[in-house]
């Protein structure tokens, strides 16, 4: 069986990767090496056969061995190792979760039940590098890739609400402290049913402003009872790089020109960060190329993949159903919300939820070593 090399698997992606490969078998089809940048020579992880020492991430020769490389270690990895394997002549396949090689001509950016005719036809050509999406556009073609598929899509504006993971680990857990901190400032007074509300409001705004540095080291401003309308690098054209990533990762998935050239379908609006935990959720305006009725754009929807979820327009099924709580820690991606908005029958609403560390990192890696197994 084929010599896979994971790199990265004990971080938040890497980990909820690893179990997904348990979950599915794929270890049962690859010889996993596992690789640390920090423990080589330690003991590799149960899954684990024959190759149970864990090797040194930094190797090229190490890394040379292998058929495939899985990595989730992160950007600052792949561009201090990558160009270097490749130099010393490694033509084996690299299966990468971070953004840094995303954007190359040669490398695909994998998504199967969307781009399969994309990826298969990268394979035909000898292609080798295949790299997760950013998470927000993955989980929202998975939900609305028909509409792109069927050619409907004229224009798309998103707004997202996005969760602490995308962030990391640290960031998740800041969340948490914040919120702990707030509850703690005002504990006293919610207990007291005959307390004020607007004092209550003034301690936790004052709190909230008070936090200090090492409360805010991960987002820099505080996010628990707040929300951050920005998302990674500033651009300095306006922009910031996640809503750059929107319309320049969306048609390099569909293979609809390189990210903003003339062929590209434009996309865009505003990213937020909000105080979720790992569902990254969005509403979506489309303007169709052509009136559909709602029931035929909930139809293609619902056809599209088996894991897409049509949540019906209603205030029962949608607070229910199409929610970060809802969706944590399962395949499902729900759209919901879908209707004629009042500009005219051309423009349709839609709002969709996703759990960014599945759909939106770990599991289209993991389809795409399966596809290269075939
Ligand atoms: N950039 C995303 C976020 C995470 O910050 O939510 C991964 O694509």
């Amino acid at each position: 069986s084929k010599l896979v090399g994971l790199v990265g698997w004990r971080g938040m992606v890497g980990s909820v990767l690893m179990d997904r490969m348990s979950e599915e078998k794929d270890f049962d089809l690859i010889e996993p090496l596992f690789f640390s940048t920090s423990n080589a020579g330690g003991t590799a992880p149960a899954m684990a056969r024959n190759e149970t020492t864990l090797q040194d991430a930094f190797n090229i020769d190490a890394l040379k061995r292998c058929d495939i490389v899985l990595t989730a270690q992160g950007g600052d990895y792949t561009n201090a190792v990558y160009p270097k394997l490749r130099a010393a002549g490694w033509n084996g396949h690299w299966i990468d979760a971070a953004s840094a090689l995303r954007m190359e001509q040669n490398a695909v950016i994998v998504l199967d039940p969307v781009n399969m005719p994309v990826i298969k036809n990268a394979l035909a050509q000898g292609g080798k590098d295949w790299i997760g999406g950013n998470c927000t556009v993955s989980c929202m073609l998975m939900g609305v890739g028909a509409l792109y598929k069927a050619g409907l899509v004229e224009w798309m504006s998103t707004q997202t609400y996005q969760a602490a993971s995308g962030g990391g680990a640290q960031h998740m857990r800041e969340l948490l402290t914040q919120y702990g901190t707030l509850n703690a400032e005002v504990k006293a007074l919610l207990d007291d049913p005959k307390s004020a509300i607007l004092e209550i409001d003034r301690r936790v705004i004052a709190k909230q402003r008070a936090l200090t540095s090492a409360e805010t080291a991960n987002f820099g401003v505080p996010l628990g009872g707040s929300l951050i309308p920005w998302i990674d690098k500033d651009l300095g054209d306006g922009m910031s790089k996640e809503e750059w990533k929107g319309m320049a990762e969306t048609n390099k998935i569909l293979g609809m020109g390189e990210g903003f050239d003339s062929a590209a379908i434009p996309v865009d609006g505003f990213c937020v960060r909000v105080g979720a935990m790992r569902c990254h959720s969005q509403a979506l305006t489309f303007k169709l190329k052509k009136n559909v009725p709602v029931a035929d754009i909930e139809a293609m929807i619902a056809a599209d993949n088996e894991w897409v979820k049509v949540v019906p327009n209603t205030r029962e099924a949608t607070i229910r159903d199409l929610t970060p709580v809802a969706v944590t820690g399962t395949m499902q991606i729900p759209v919901g919300r879908i209707r004629k908005l009042v500009m005219g029958p051309d423009y349709v609403g839609a709002f969709t939820v996703g759990d960014q560390l599945l759909w939106g990192a770990a599991e289209p890696l993991r389809r795409m070593l399966r596809i290269l197994l075939d």
